[in-house]
């Protein structure tokens, strides 16, 4: 009796602490989350934070309990680990920042108890999440027969139908996709795994596949493995091929795009294989929340740049993932849950329309001779900018003048750029070509080779309701026209390289004879 009294005296004042630590916690997680977390989630935790209409994905609404990233079967509760890796690394792809580095280790587990005070599941008893067990990788998950089979139960397992053929989010379930709360969703671009929500391995990409990701209409694919539709290592091979289809590496953005001199005639046709061989350069872009009407949730989430000169001519190739052929009345469905989503501060009617994609690149008018530049939103009245503007409907490029982001003159045809375009499942390729000197040398850009060119670069997605002010884009960067390299500096290195070995076998034939002499001397 006594012993029971002791014991559970003991065991109070084991426990006791931790109660009274979790009070602290929520009270000091209360002012973390207030200052940090509120203006996006909302004070109440209900999603619904100051900054909350612009954004796509919206904050999430803490009272419902419903999260993506979990190592819980699908329906249930994440465990606080799944929450603290939500919190320390971000979602990648949305508005949810990284806070590792910004709140101390006790400042984020606070915020994590408070957030789940948000919703009654997390203190009911009756909830017992289900931690999934998950099997490690196996190997051979870069081999040819892995990505085969990965590649074959993408389709056999309807990954396409959302994801597309080629996994850019272009599948014909695409346009119809929502999530819990009936805002727009897009498939993820299975090419761009920097930018997935629960992290880019093909570890990731497998617990994804395992567990769903909650309120969002990518399911769980747990109950194939049940039902023995497919193994735990086919699952994996799926995870494996996925990651396949996204570079080795997250790409880095390199300031100076260097367009190679070639000889003879450049690649004008997007496709042309001569692409394949030309270096890429990456450049994120950014919602224009400038000027108003401001976006901030652009569609268009980088573009790839190539580049090459044959000492007359320029040739440049832009690449972007898109995943609808804008104009295209398949997307209206989406087009229009996107308008109703979106708060705007546009005073316009927001009403539907046969919207293109457009792309322009920006130059000013003439290479400065120091850092200064024109303004990168598409100039000013006191400095204009010179553009090459491409659209999907109708159809084809111009040149033209910006003052200004509302303000574009189109220059006379004669010596604007030539374009082509493909559009490819979920892809944009346009190669656009110009002479490098033309005859209006007041408006046009006299490209110039071995100096550094301002460029910068702007997309529209038109399934989006993109258009006008309402825009993806990215701040001013360089183009660097190659010299010719001067035939002498290219080849002496191989001259130099068959000197020295000719050299070398020189001596070693010399020494050899001069060795058999002196044996033969000796013998
Ligand atoms: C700039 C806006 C913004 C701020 C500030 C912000 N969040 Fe978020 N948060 C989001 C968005 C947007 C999402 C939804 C992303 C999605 O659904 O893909 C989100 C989602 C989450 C999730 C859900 C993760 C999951 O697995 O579903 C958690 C947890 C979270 N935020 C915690 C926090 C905490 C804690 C703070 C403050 C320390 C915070 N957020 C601050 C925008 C923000
Ligand atoms: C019904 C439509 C649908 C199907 C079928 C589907 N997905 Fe998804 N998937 C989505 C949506 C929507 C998202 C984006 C979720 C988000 O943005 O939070 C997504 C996201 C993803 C992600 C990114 C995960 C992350 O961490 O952000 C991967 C990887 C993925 N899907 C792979 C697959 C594979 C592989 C299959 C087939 C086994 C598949 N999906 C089937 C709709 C689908």
């Amino acid at each position: 009796m006594r012993v029971g009294l002791i014991g559970a005296l003991a065991v109070f004042l084991s426990v006791s602490p931790t109660v009274r630590l979790s009070a602290q916690d929520t009270t000091a997680g209360k002012t973390v989350y207030v200052k940090w977390c509120a203006d996006c989630h909302g004070e109440t935790g209900d999603g619904k934070g100051a900054a909350a209409l612009y954004m796509l994905p919206r904050p999430r609404d803490f009272t419902g309990a419903v999260y993506k990233i979990r190592t819980t079967a699908s329906g249930q509760l994440p465990t606080d680990a799944d929450l603290m890796r939500a919190i320390d690394e971000g979602l990648p792809g949305t508005a949810m920042p990284a806070w590792q580095t910004r709140l101390s280790d006790g400042e984020r587990r606070n915020v994590m108890a408070y957030l789940k005070t948000f919703s009654s599941f997390f203190s009911d008893t009756s909830q017992h999440p289900q931690l999934l067990k998950f099997s490690s990788e196996p190997g051979g998950g870069t081999g040819a027969e892995a990505l085969r089979v990965g590649r074959q139960f993408y389709d056999s397992i309807h990954c396409y139908k959302c994801h597309g053929p080629q996994g850019r989010g272009d599948g014909p379930s695409a346009p119809d996709l929502k999530d819990d709360p009936g805002q727009p969703i897009f498939a993820a671009d299975l090419h761009e795994n920097w930018r997935f929500r629960g992290g880019p391995t093909a570890e990731d990409i497998y617990r994804r596949l395992r567990t769903g990701l909650d309120g969002t209409p990518m399911p769980s694919f747990s109950d194939l493995l049940d039902q023995k539709f497919l193994t735990e290592e086919q699952l994996w091979r799926v995870a494996q091929y996925v990651r396949s289809l996204s570079p080795p590496k997250a790409p880095e953005v390199r300031d100076v795009i260097h367009a190679r001199q070639i000889a003879g005639t450049l690649p004008v046709s997007p496709d042309d294989s001569a692409w394949s061989r030309v270096d890429g350069y990456y450049f994120p872009l950014v919602g224009q929340i400038i000027r108003k009407p401001r976006w901030f949730a652009p569609a268009v989430a980088a573009i790839w740049v190539q580049a090459l000169h044959n000492g007359k001519e320029i040739a440049v190739r832009l690449t972007w993932d898109d995943r609808s052929q804008s104009p295209d009345t398949g997307w209206n469905k989406y087009t229009r849950r996107l308008l109703q989503t979106m708060a705007s501060d546009d005073s316009g009617p927001q009403t539907l329309a046969p919207w293109p994609d457009q792309v322009a690149v920006q130059f000013p008018p003439k290479i400065p001779e120091g850092m200064e530049r024109p303004y990168f939103l598409m100039g000013s009245n006191s400095g204009s900018v010179y553009q090459w503007r491409w659209r999907s409907a109708p159809r084809g490029a111009v040149a033209g003048l910006a003052r200004g982001i509302d303000r574009f003159d189109t220059l006379p045809p004669a010596s604007g750029p030539a374009a082509r375009a493909v559009w490819d499942h979920g892809q944009w390729r346009v190669v656009f070509t110009r002479t490098l000197a033309t005859a209006d040398t007041a408006n046009e850009l006299q490209f110039a080779v071995g100096r550094a060119i301002p460029v910068a670069f702007f997309a529209w997605d038109g399934s989006s309701a993109e258009r006008d002010t309402r825009m993806a884009l990215s701040t001013w960067y360089f183009l660097a026209l190659d010299q010719p390299t001067p035939p002498g500096t290219f080849i002496s290195p191989v001259i130099a390289m068959v000197v020295t070995l000719g050299l070398g076998m020189l001596v070693v034939v010399r020494a050899q004879r001069r060795g058999g002499r002196r044996a033969a001397a000796r013998g």
